[in-house]
């Protein structure tokens, strides 16, 4: 027999009307003629009521019987009721229990850390970590939107590669039958191919790096959203990604207000977040760093206490352009007026968030880039697909990396970037 369930995120639509869902007990309280059941079905939560004297003895045994995150299908009245966070209640009028769930490990009281990371899978199931799962989504969408709305087409680069392209230092190594391969750490040098075809794209995909960080803004694999456009400089590159992340913030604002409510942010905060956003040169940000107590000379790289210093001077994400030369990617198309600094930008969240796109426009000229290779001591027969680009048709282009873990911790108001990925992959955790 066929149900014709409803969803709890539609119960408005039935107003005094009788429905029945298919959804879980998330917690229970009783006072003897009456059971309040808090139920979920993944599309929201609602409270459901069971008065003894208005049912029959089997529905209020049945209700009895139901353990946390037993399965069932309830049948109730739907009613309006100000006092409760959905607005609406449910007057049970029968229940059937699909299984019974005994000892469920996770039970109000408050746990650790790794051992709700242990249990991950049913961890997901929790008001809270809903949330983060559900901007996560949105976040996808409206990124999505950003890029499908404004002629970008969507391309994916490949995850198993021959060569590194942010470096060698931190790649996953991994054997492609009797070849040796490596697990992508960026798509870029594949977007730059892709854009050189299509003109503008980005991409959407898993991305991995073997560091052993074990910060609170470090994951083993996360997903990255990259960009690339081209005939676009660097100044028209800031202007797409402060246009990008306002538009991603104003999305979450406006369809994911329960969500952020559950999750206690502080949104006024969020509000903020408009174009055009701040922008400082790498120079000057030493100068400020030095002026503040401290330690850095020109020339190394920000750590995240550096990056957190300058992020609170401002309201909104930072643009700290131009940084040296000499810190960056091999790609990064060297200042024409100043070749010692690169045609590059990290956007910095605030709050201390810290860094959450690196973009920059890239070498166009085939001799400067032969001369990188040489330097950076780079296959140039790995990469003559790369060197064909600028040898066939090279224009000015440019493109960046969104991290999409930091930017969901940032939005939502995360400690960690390990509640912001369904099941995070960090230094010392694979499981589940
Ligand atoms: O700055 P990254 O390394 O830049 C690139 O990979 C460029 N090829 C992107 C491009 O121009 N197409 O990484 C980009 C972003 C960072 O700003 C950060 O948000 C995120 O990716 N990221 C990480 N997020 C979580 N865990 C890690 N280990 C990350 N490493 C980088
Ligand atoms: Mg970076």
């Amino acid at each position: 027999m066929s149900r014709n369930l409803s969803m709890i995120r539609d119960v408005d639509q039935h107003k005094d009307g009788t429905v029945t869902i298919g959804c879980w007990l998330h917690n229970k309280r009783s006072s003897g003629k009456i059971q309040f059941l808090q139920l979920r079905d993944g599309s929201g939560f609602i409270q459901a009521v069971v008065v003894k004297s208005e049912v029959p003895e089997e529905v209020w045994e049945t209700a009895g019987k139901l353990t946390q995150e037993s399965s069932l299908y309830v049948t109730g009245t739907v009613r309006e009721d100000t006092r409760s966070k959905s607005g609406y209640e449910l007057t049970v009028t029968g229940i059937e229990i699909i299984q019974v769930s005994t000892d469920y490990p996770i039970t109000p009281k408050e746990h650790g850390v790794d051992y709700l990371m242990d249990h991950r899978h049913l961890w997901i199931r929790s008001p809270r970590q809903r949330a983060i799962l559900v901007i996560r989504a949105q976040i996808i969408r409206a990124i999505q939107q950003f890029f499908d709305e404004r002629g970008f087409h969507l391309v994916d680069p490949p995850i198993l590669t021959p060569s590194s392209c942010e470096g060698t230092t931190n790649l996953f190594h991994t054997k492609y039958f009797d070849e040796d391969a490596f697990l992508t750490q960026s798509g870029q040098l594949y977007m730059e191919a892709a854009a050189m075809a299509l003109g503008r794209v980005y991409s959407f995909g898993p991305t991995f790096r073997a560091e052993k960080s074990k910060t609170r803004r470090h994951l083993i694999e996360f997903w990255m959203i990259e960009p690339e456009m081209a005939f676009v400089t660097h100044e028209e590159n800031l202007e797409v990604q402060e246009q990008f992340v306002s538009h991603i913030i104003q999305s979450v604002l406006e369809n994911c207000g329960k969500e952020l409510e559950v999750l206690e942010r502080d949104t006024s905060k969020l509000r903020n977040i408009q174009a055009p956003f701040p922008r400082i040169t790498y120079d000057e940000a030493v100068q400020f760093l030095k002026a503040n107590g401290h330690e850095i000379e020109w020339g190394e790289d920000f750590g995240a206490p550096h990056e957190t210093a300058i992020a609170e001077k401002y309201d909104k994400p930072v643009f700290i352009t131009h940084y040296p030369t000499e810190i960056k990617a091999f790609y990064m198309k060297p200042d024409p007026n100043r070749p010692e600094v690169v045609l590059c930008a990290d956007m910095i969240a605030p709050e201390g968030y810290g860094e959450i796109i690196g973009g920059s426009q890239r070498i166009d000229d085939p001799d400067l880039m032969e001369e990188r290779f040489t330097e950076h001591q780079l296959s140039k027969e790995a990469y003559q697909w790369y060197l064909d680009l600028r040898k066939y048709g090279s224009v000015p282009h440019s493109g960046f990396g969104l991290g999409l873990e930091r930017t969901v911790a940032w939005i939502c108001g995360l400690d960690h970037v390990r509640e912001t990925i369904p099941f995070p992959r960090l230094l010392y955790r694979l499981y589940p």
